[in-house]
């Protein structure tokens, strides 16, 4: 247990607690076939999700499924009212749930390990709920949380969702300037932050990136709280910041309010193909069905099991299977600071598994990828006893066949693939073990979630055949859970996903659908990249790299990485005149980025060449360039300005 946990008295806690209407609970269908759950959503989608709609504790249950707002965009249970932080918390503790843990803490970076049950987690959110409210936080308030992987990342978090604040939790390994630019489309009320974090061994403070940032944006936070940790001291600018356990110890618990399932419960940023983040909504009430429905069907949990998704709270895993799903299906959930190798070495994560007898684990390939390459016959593995693990999930990335053949053999789990984004916060295709787990087929996520209906579309929105390529695109509406809009930028949501086909959602990923309805994501189809499982824009490198004073143009595009999937490559044409050693324009490009967006943007080469293909229209050819780079067959567009500028390209490479 954590040392500084504050407790309360449950009874003040819940007494201002709306009555729940409970008739309807607990009376949603389970389903005997994957078949049978698709027909059943494929008959009336909407009667579909208010069945589902039943898996959780209303304060007022909602009558009605899907509605449109007026920007026209469809909405879930819009007459319905709850509150995530007493889903999550309270309501599993009138269940029973009180002395069961709910999050382990698990820091090899820092040598911790502590727990919190139920009562515990839920008289730490009550409090801070209080702190924030007691610093003028009020409903509708936005607070953007700045943090490593502590505890009080979720305690933060679940107190916003509390008290009806929408948080807005910013990677920690982002650099200040994205910081900022959150920062400016969020307008926060409160930022919550802590001295550091802690990479393998290296600390990195948090407050000067914080500071910086701060004084990028052009809106200013009221107040700071700051969580002081042991490896470095926060320095505090006077009346701005304030100590999180000083703020803490002084706190009156908070009761969960009352909110109506479409208010937001956060908004995540997540790359799109300009330098300007999207803000990703997620509402409350969609959001606490789809968590519930997605432990039960996509990962096959039981109440009380231990989940664990090893990824960060920064990231939309971390937001739904770190923080959120695990707590509102009753299971204990663990927040690990530390990474599948180096902390201390590639049998971590078997460790861990062995630690808190994990049962499911789910994480993105590239951390595999890693184990694998420091420990390629699965040594360490023997070294504990992982007996309580029975499946593993992948996501994030493409699963790429050589990863999960050797995740089979070493284990002998099942290794369930499953496809995802920010956008729709949960599982748009898997293997729905909870209902009936399918044969799996390397390099598919295997089929469409039931409650999902997938369509590959051609350029002109017409259905695929079985086995043709084309875009993966979502019949609207949506499931309950997926994103309602982008935050203050309906137009953005509309351009960015709805336009491109009439009554579709385009993923942004290309794909097909094989003979027995796989279906196999084969990448992104616009200018998003996937390194290390982090979801990067190259637009906003070029952004970056094209400002550089020596630069006339330049593109950026991903080559395949053994170990990370993908990395960014520069390719830079200088300005007529200019005259500057390409290893000192390269250190400099690196620099910037490094900077601008942060050590995870992994751009590490910058090669000057003379010019770039490009069509007749002046469009960089940069689906060549990746071919070309990665060695790749390629044949030469017929829209190509001068065809000779690729052996040019292909010798500089
Ligand atoms: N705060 C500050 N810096 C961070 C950071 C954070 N939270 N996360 C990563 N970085 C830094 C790293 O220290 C590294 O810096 P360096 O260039 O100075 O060494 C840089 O960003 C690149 O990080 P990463 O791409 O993660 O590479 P790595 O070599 O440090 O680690 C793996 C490789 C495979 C171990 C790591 O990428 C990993 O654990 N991946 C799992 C993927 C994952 O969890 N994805 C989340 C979505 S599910
Ligand atoms: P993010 O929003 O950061 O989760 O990234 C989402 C993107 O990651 C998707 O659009 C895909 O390009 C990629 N992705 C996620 N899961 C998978 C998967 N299982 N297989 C292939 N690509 C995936």
């Amino acid at each position: 247990m954590h040392n500084t946990v504050v407790h309360n008295d449950g009874a003040t806690l819940s007494a201002e607690q709306p009555t729940h209407n409970s008739s309807r609970h607990a009376s949603y269908p389970d389903y005997a076939s994957y078949q049978d759950a698709v027909q059943d959503f494929l008959s009336d989608s909407n009667q579909f999700w208010l069945s589902q709609s039943q898996r959780i504790q209303w304060y007022r249950s909602p009558e009605e499924g899907v509605s449109q707002d007026k920007e026209g965009f469809y909405r879930w249970y819009a007459d319905g009212e709850l509150n995530t932080s007493y889903l999550a918390l309270d309501y599993q503790i009138e269940q029973g749930r009180g002395a069961q843990v709910a999050m382990y803490y698990d820091s090899p970076v820092t040598d911790t390990k502590s727990s919190y049950t139920y009562s515990q987690l839920r008289d730490a959110v009550a409090t801070f709920a209080g702190a924030l409210k007691a610093k003028g936080v009020e409903k509708g308030d936005r607070v953007v949380i700045y943090m490593p992987m502590v505890p009080e990342a979720a305690v933060a978090m679940l107190a916003c969702a509390r008290i009806g604040a929408i948080h807005s939790v910013v990677f920690g390994g982002f650099a200040a300037n994205e910081l900022a630019v959150r920062i400016d489309d969020a307008e926060p009320k409160l930022i919550l932050s802590a001295s550091c974090g802690v990479e393998v061994s290296k600390v990195i403070p948090y407050k000067p990136l914080l500071d910086s940032a701060i004084e990028q944006a052009t809106h200013k936070p009221d107040a700071c709280i700051i969580l002081q940790r042991p490896q470095v001291a926060a320095e505090m600018v006077e009346g701005r910041d304030f100590d999180w356990y000083e703020l803490v110890n002084a706190a009156e618990p908070a009761a969960p309010v009352a909110l109506k399932a479409t208010d937001p419960l956060y908004i995540l940023y997540t790359s799109g193909t300009t330098g300007k983040p999207k803000g990703v909504v997620r509402d409350n009430g969609g959001h606490a069905v789809a968590m519930h429905y997605s432990m039960d069907v996509v990962y096959g949990m039981k109440p009380g099991q231990v989940f664990w998704a090893a990824s960060d709270v920064g990231w939309v895993v971390g937001h739904s299977y770190i923080v959120y799903a695990p707590l509102i299906y009753g299971c204990s959930t663990i927040f690990y600071e530390g990474k599948p190798v180096k902390t201390p070495d590639a049998g971590a994560f078997w460790r861990v598994v062995q630690d808190y007898g994990v049962n499911a684990l789910f994480t993105a390939p590239t951390a595999f990828r890693a184990i694998k390459k420091e420990d390629p016959d699965a040594k360490l593995l023997k070294d504990y006893d992982v007996s309580s693990l029975q499946k593993l999930f992948l996501a994030g990335e493409r699963l790429d066949p050589p990863t999960y053949l050797w995740l089979q053999e070493q284990t002998g789990l099942p290794v369930l693939d499953h496809w995802w984004q920010t956008e729709t916060g949960w599982a748009i295709a898997c293997n729905p073990v909870g209902i009936e787990q399918l044969p799996t087929k390397p390099g598919s996520a295997t089929k469409p979630t039931p409650g999902f209906l997938v369509e590959i579309l051609d350029a002109e929105g017409n259905a695929c055949q079985a086995g043709e390529q084309g875009a993966v695109a979502v019949k609207l509406p949506l499931p309950p859970g997926c994103l309602p809009t982008i935050w203050r930028n309906p137009e953005r949501f509309r351009a960015g996903y709805l336009n491109a086909f009439d009554g579709y959602y385009v993923s942004g990923d290309g794909g097909y659908i094989d003979e027995d309805g796989y279906l196999f994501i084969m990448g992104r189809t616009d200018d998003v990249i996937n390194v290390a499982g982090h979801r990067l824009s190259t637009g906003e490198m070029e952004e970056i790299v094209a400002a550089h004073p020596a630069v006339a143009e330049c593109a950026v595009f991903a080559v395949n990485d053994d170990l990370k999937g993908q990395r960014p490559m520069g390719l830079v044409v200088l300005k007529d005149g200019v005259n500057i050693v390409a290893e000192e324009l390269q250190k400099e490009l690196i620099a910037s980025v490094r900077q601008q967006i942060g050590a995870i943007a992994c751009f590490n080469e910058a090669i000057v060449v003379n010019r770039l293909p490009k069509t007749r229209s002046g469009k960089i050819l940069r689906k060549t360039l990746r071919q070309i780079a990665n060695g790749e067959e390629y044949q030469v567009p017929s829209t190509i300005d001068d065809p000779a500028i690729l052996t040019e390209i292909s010798d500089a490479l």
